[in-house]
Parts: C-alpha cells; sequence; structure tokens
C-alpha cells in the first residue's frame, strides 16, 4: 500500500480505540497460556500491545515480559492496573530484543501477520527459538487464510458495522504473489471518513510449520481455537504449539 507505515498503523488513534471491544477470547487464551507456563512463569508476549492478553495473565501469578514498537498502545498498557508490572522492551519483535530464556513466549491475533516479508517471518521463528528453554514452547494463533480474506478476485469489501449514525466498510485488496493483503477500515460517519490502514502478510499454517523447523523447533500442538477446538478444514483460526 503506497504510503503504508507500519509503525502509524498502531499509533495514538488506533491505541484510543484498541481495546473499546474485546475480542471475546480473553479468558480462553489465558487459561490456554497459563498451562504451559504455571505461575510463576515467566512468559513473554511479542507485540504486547495494550496487554488485552498479559495483564489477565500476570493477575494470575505469571511474570509477563513483553515486546512492542508502538508507545501509544504500550501508553494504554502501562495506564491500566498492573501495566507497570509488565517488563516492556520496545523494538521490532522479529529480532526478540530480550535477555534470557522464557518456558513460553506467545503472539496472537494475527500478529506474526504484520511482520511484511517471509525473512521477516522466519527471523521471528529463529530468534524466538533462541529465548526458549530447553522445553518452552512458542504459542502462535493466527487466521486460517481462507476464512479471513474472503476474496474475490483477490479484493472484497465487507459491512463490519452497520449503525444509524456510524458504517465500518473493511476494505482489502491482496497480492497471491507476495501474499500482501492491503486494508483499510473505513468509517463513515456525519463528521467525516476516517481510514485506519493496515498491511498483513498472510500465510498458511503449514508455511509457519516450515519457518519453525528451520528455526529447529516442531509442530507439538495444534487446536482450532482456545478451548482446544479440533482443528479442521472449516477452523478459521489456528492455536498453534512449538517446541523442541
Ligand atoms: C493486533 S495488536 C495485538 C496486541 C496484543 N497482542 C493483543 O492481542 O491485543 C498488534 C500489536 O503488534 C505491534 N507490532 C506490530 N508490528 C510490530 C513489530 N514489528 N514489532 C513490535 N511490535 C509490533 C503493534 O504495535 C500492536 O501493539
Amino acid at each position: 500500500m503506497d504510503g503504508f507505515d507500519p509503525m502509524a498503523s498502531f499509533g495514538e488513534e488506533t491505541a484510543a480505540i484498541y481495546d473499546d471491544e474485546p475480542r471475546g477470547d480473553e479468558a480462553a487464551a489465558v487459561a490456554f497460556l497459563e498451562r504451559l507456563a504455571p505461575p510463576p512463569g515467566p512468559a513473554l508476549e511479542l507485540a504486547v500491545g495494550t496487554g488485552r492478553i498479559a495483564l489477565p495473565l500476570a493477575a494470575r501469578g505469571v511474570r509477563v515480559d513483553g515486546v512492542d514498537q508502538s508507545a501509544a498502545m504500550v501508553a494504554r498498557l502501562r495506564a491500566k492496573p498492573g501495566g507497570n508490572a509488565i517488563g516492556v522492551t520496545m523494538g521490532d519483535f522479529a529480532d526478540v530484543p530480550v535477555e534470557g530464556r522464557y518456558p513460553l513466549v506467545y503472539l496472537v491475533f494475527n500478529t506474526i501477520f504484520n511482520l511484511l516479508t517471509q525473512d521477516d517471518q522466519v527471523r521471528c521463528f529463529a530468534n524466538v527459538a533462541e529465548h526458549l528453554t530447553d522445553d518452552g514452547s512458542f504459542v502462535v494463533e493466527a487466521a486460517v487464510p481462507s476464512s479471513l480474506y474472503r476474496l474475490r478476485d483477490d479484493q472484497y469489501v465487507d459491512a463490519e458495522a452497520v449503525g444509524v449514525a456510524e458504517v465500518t466498510l473493511d476494505v482489502g485488496r491482496f497480492d497471491p504473489v507476495t501474499q500482501l493483503l492491503d486494508e483499510t477500515h473505513v468509517v463513515l460517519a456525519p463528521e467525516g471518513v476516517r481510514l485506519y490502514p493496515i498491511v498483513t502478510r498472510y500465510a498458511w499454517p503449514s508455511e509457519l510449520d516450515l519457518m519453525a523447523r528451520l528455526a529447529g523447533l516442531r509442530l507439538t500442538q495444534r487446536w482450532g481455537g482456545w478451548e482446544g477446538e479440533p482443528f479442521t478444514g472449516a477452523s478459521r483460526l489456528h492455536v498453534s504449539v512449538y517446541g523442541r
């Protein structure tokens, strides 16, 4: 997408509304993650954001560290109760710029796809492997591409929310060569139009599995959701666990 700035996509404007509508999977995700890193942990969340998962996991007694590159998102985390207890390193999560090893590293809500090249996604897996304990787990939760971009002719327009005073459209265009999805949430309201652009690089679960193998990891579990739903051809997302 011409002019797209990844640093801006989670700037002040997005951070301000990020927690307005919880995704709804928080309790199930925390229960799943806590089983892999019982208190006291520690666990490392790549792209920790506003602490949607990190804070409730920390509240269970797990020490949670995080990495993120958005000052605006991390400021929201800091402003929440318990937010100062999360040790956040500012930087690119593909670098995993932290010290030490963790029994659990996790990356949820499709965020592996925020790395826009295959090389960066591969580098992320390699760096995670360097920071896992011998029996540690790397959990990736991401959409199955076919369920997400609902493509006709590599593009779509979805009516995301339709209200009396406001309509939100999700508009996307996909390039099957680069696997890049250029997407904008378009908010139409009497006061004007607001755009929330984001670019992501989708990968099938099988491609992520190969990235893990390049990093010396292998798939140990795959589920269709945080509740341990079976992963099938109809699954819209996968929760994948990688270990040595
Ligand atoms: C969809 S939010 C997810 C936040 C949190 N994990 C959650 O589940 O609510 C994506 C987050 O990834 C961060 N992010 C995106 N690309 C990044 C990168 N290359 N390095 C560090 N953080 C990144 C953004 O700043 C944002 O906080």
